[in-house]
Parts: structure tokens; C-alpha cells; sequence
């Protein structure tokens, strides 16, 4: 299906670039159903013009498979000016061929089994404390409130810095974010400029935790420790200023995606009642007393099912970026050198041929008789896929499973009236007015 030597003869991808330099950018930004559209029109593969290149817009499980496995040979990922400068260089986003893969191989070591049970207990203090608030606090805005949780939670299990949603880190962090996707233009009032001096004082933070460790010799469970380490396959240890961007990407990677995904999660549960009543009855089945070891999260597969289901219809992360490297044919097409490809996760997603109603938040559909994404591999990609899927999958799974059981065991919501449901996507979908709640504990 796909070749090296790429006969120039064979056409394009359907599609229009649009009009002269802006190409179809304004439509792309501004048309919810901007892909849908030209889906109709030329299929799940077409090209367009998007921020000033020619690009190959995939959607759909074959159009996946192509890309996620030829990763580092025809493509290689492909952020925004601003998001590679503010990640640094030595981030894993930015890395690129051996070299990611290398230290993708030493990060993950912070990811294995036997560190995430560890940060498991983290993870259930800090909600049990937020739990506590909100029941205090009963009506709130919940999607501010979660982006403080998820913010607590990651500086905690990457830094060891407590409450951070309360310090000066979080409110670096908050305007460091706030430039990543945006025009790179470095001036004292533009978002990038503020955001690249928040970076400046974010490393030196990172630093001072680094220096304060080594110099007490105290232990710690948490990514810093097990990074500080870890070693490559040459027995190296990752430099300051490498640890420094990586904790800073995995801070990033980690906060905004779980944020949308709890938020999605409350939406989603509050809006369908029979589902929400079938989740707290198997969390009554397997005691809602129990400790929440592994063993017991395991046995939570209605759970499973709502969450996967949650991360189909409302996706975290839209799609990702790549650059074609080196010119390939896919389905008869010929995909240039130095274009862009985006893949596109809703439209994959909502697929008819591979989900039944795919508009209908439906947690049957991941039941093992139906397993509807099955039969296609790379039909249900919200990790991405290949040698870049996500690489705080696990830890993500953890924290939204451990959440949801304490939720549905001890408390209920309801929305409160008067509210814009509708989705806001940036940073990631969540409901414009930030999903207002009255909430209490009814056990
Ligand atoms: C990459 C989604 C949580 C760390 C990715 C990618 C996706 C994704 C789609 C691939 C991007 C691409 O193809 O270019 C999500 C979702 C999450 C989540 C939906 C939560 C529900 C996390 C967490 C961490 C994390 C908690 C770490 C603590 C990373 C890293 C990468 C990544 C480091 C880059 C991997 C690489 O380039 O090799 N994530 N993520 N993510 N994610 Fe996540």
C-alpha cells in the first residue's frame, strides 16, 4: 500500500488548497464541521491548505494504520513554532527518529505498573480532599475546579510540589500554557512573550527542587525521583537541562487532556441517567468500602466501558500533527515530501461503518459481546497511536478510574440551570460556561 519510490505520475488526495497563502486556515479555525464537509465530498484522505502548508487531512482506521506505522520513516511529528519553543528542546514532543526513541524508552520507566500503583495513593488523597471542597463549596463551576485537581495531582506525582494549583508554580504554569499555541511574536505583553518567561522561571523552579533533593538524599514517590534514576542503554542518566524539559511536557501532556476527560466524564454521567445508575450499582456490587487496590479497579468493567466510551464521543486531544519526511503513496495517492498530515481523532471516531449511532453515548458498545472497534484496528485512537501514542496512557486510565469510583460511591449532581452546554475546544473540549453544578454527598 505504500512505497518509497513514489512515481510523481500518480495524482494528489482530492481537495482544494483554497485560496492563495491562507489556503482554507480561516475555514479550518472557524467551521466546526470543516472536516465533515469534505469528508462528503472526497472521502476519509484529502488535502487542503492550512497554516501556510499544503496538508493531508486522515481520517478513519486505514488512513491510521498508514500513518501511526510509518511514523519516523515517511513522517515525523510536527508542532506548531511556538509549541516546540516552548516545550524546549530536549522535550519528548520535540524529539524526533533514535533519539525519541531512546528517550521515550527512558521515560517510560516513570510509567511502569509498580509506579503507578505507588502514585495511585497520591492520586486518592488529593481526591478525597477535592471531594471534600466540593461538597463544602455545593454549587461551583466544576470545570475550573477540575483543572486545579488534575494541576494538584501532576505537579505532586512529577515534583513532589503540594497544592501547586495554589502557588506561584501554578500560576507560571497557567500562563506558560496560555502561549503555546499562539502567534510567536516575543513581546512583553503578547501571550508567547509572557509564556516564554514564565518557562525561564518554571526551569529554574524545577531546578531548585532537582538541587534541594540531591542535597537532602531524601526519597520521594514520584516521576522526579525515578527519572533522576533512570538510565539509558548506555547506562546515561538524562542531563538537568534535559529532565527540566521533559517534566515540563509531561506537566503539559498530562493536566489539560485529564481535565477535559473528567469534565466529559461528569457531563456525560449527569446526562444519562441509566448509565450513571448502572456505573454506581457495580460500584455497590464490589463494595463501596473496598480499598481501591488494582485487583479491585480491575473488576470495575462497567467503569471501563464508560470511560472509553466518554474519551470516543468527547476525544481529549482532536488530532495531532505530523511532516511528511519522505515522499510515500497511500491508496493509489502520492503524498509529497515536506507536506503536513493531521489526523483527525472525532471524525475517526464517529465512523458509521465501525459504531453503531455513533452520536449516542452508548458504554454498550465496548462490551465484550459488541467490542464495536474491534474488527478495525486504530478505529479508537484518543492515545494516538504507534511509536507516539500517549506515554501517561496508564497513568491517565488510573487517575480518571480512581475519580469516578469515588464519585459515583459517595456523591451526586445535578446541573444547574441557565447554562451554555455547548463545547469550547481550546485547550481541550469542555462546556463554554465550565459546567455549573449543585453537588452533595448522599452516603
Ligand atoms: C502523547 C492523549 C494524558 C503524556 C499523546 C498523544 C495523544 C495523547 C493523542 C499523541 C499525540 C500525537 O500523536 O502527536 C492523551 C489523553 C490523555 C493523556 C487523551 C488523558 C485522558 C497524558 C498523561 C501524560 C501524558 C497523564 C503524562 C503524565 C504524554 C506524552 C506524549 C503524549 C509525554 C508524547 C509521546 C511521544 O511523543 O512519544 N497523548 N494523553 N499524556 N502524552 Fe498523552
Amino acid at each position: 500500500m505504500t512505497t518509497t519510490n513514489t512515481p510523481t505520475s500518480l495524482p494528489l488526495p482530492p481537495g482544494s488548497f483554497g485560496l492563495p497563502l491562507i489556503g482554507e486556515t480561516i475555514p479550518f479555525l472557524n467551521d466546526p464541521n470543516f472536516t465533515e464537509k469534505r469528508y462528503k465530498k472526497y472521502g476519509s484522505l484529502f488535502k487542503t491548505h492550512i497554516f501556510g502548508r499544503p496538508t493531508l487531512i486522515v481520517t478513519g482506521a486505514e488512513g491510521n494504520r498508514f500513518l501511526f506505522s510509518n511514523d519516523h520513516k515517511y513522517f515525523s511529528n510536527n508542532w506548531p513554532y511556538s509549541t516546540r519553543i516552548l516545550l524546549g528542546p530536549a522535550s519528548l514532543s520535540v524529539q524526533k527518529g533514535t533519539e525519541h526513541q531512546n528517550r521515550r524508552k527512558l521515560l517510560s520507566q516513570a510509567f511502569q505498573p509498580r509506579a503507578l500503583a505507588s502514585y495511585a495513593i497520591t492520586m486518592e488523597q488529593i481526591t478525597h480532599q477535592y471531594l471534600d471542597r466540593w461538597e463544602k463549596l455545593a454549587t461551583f463551576a466544576w470545570y475550573p475546579e477540575l483543572r486545579n485537581y488534575t494541576l494538584d495531582i501532576a505537579c505532586k506525582l512529577l515534583v513532589g510540589v503540594d497544592c501547586a494549583s495554589q502557588t506561584q508554580l501554578g500560576e507560571w504554569y497557567k500562563i506558560w500554557v496560555n502561549g503555546l499555541f499562539t502567534l510567536p511574536i516575543n513581546l512583553p505583553w503578547t501571550n508567547f512573550g509572557k509564556a516564554l518567561r514564565c518557562r525561564k522561571l518554571l526551569l529554574a523552579e524545577i531546578e531548585k527542587i532537582v538541587h534541594q533533593r540531591q542535597e537532602t538524599g531524601n526519597s520521594y514517590q514520584d516521576v522526579l525521583e525515578l527519572l533522576l534514576q533512570a538510565e539509558d542503554e548506555e547506562g546515561k542518566r538524562l542531563s538537568l537541562n534535559e529532565l527540566k524539559d521533559q517534566l515540563l511536557t509531561l506537566l503539559f501532556a498530562g493536566h489539560e487532556t485529564l481535565t477535559s476527560a473528567l469534565a466529559s466524564l461528569c457531563l456525560l454521567l449527569v446526562q444519562n441517567p441509566e448509565v450513571l445508575a448502572t456505573a454506581r450499582s457495580e460500584q455497590q456490587q464490589l463494595g463501596i468500602d473496598t480499598p481501591l487496590t488494582s485487583e479491585n479497579l480491575k473488576q470495575m468493567t462497567y467503569l471501563d466501558q464508560v470511560l472509553k466510551e466518554v474519551m470516543r464521543l468527547i476525544p481529549p486531544v482532536g488530532g495531532g500533527f505530523r511532516e511528511v519526511i519522505q515522499s510515500c503513496e497511500f491508496n493509489g495517492f502520492r503524498i509529497p515530501q515536506g507536506w503536513s498530515v493531521l489526523y483527525q481523532v472525532g471524525k475517526t471516531h464517529t465512523d458509521q461503518s465501525v459504531y453503531n449511532h455513533p452520536e449516542v453515548f452508548d458504554p454498550e458498545r465496548f462490551s465484550p459481546q459488541r467490542a464495536e472497534d474491534k474488527p478495525k484496528p486504530f478505529s479508537y485512537i484518543p492515545f494516538g497511536g504507534g511509536v507516539r501514542e500517549c506515554l501517561g496512557k496508564e497513568f491517565a486510565k488510573l487517575e480518571m478510574k480512581l475519580f469516578a469510583a469515588l464519585l459515583l460511591r459517595h456523591y451526586q449532581w445535578e446541573l444547574l440551570p441557565e447554562q451554555n452546554l455547548e463545547m469550547t475546544m481550546v485547550p481541550t473540549p469542555h462546556p463554554q460556561d465550565g459546567l455549573k453544578v449543585s453537588f452533595k454527598r448522599f452516603l
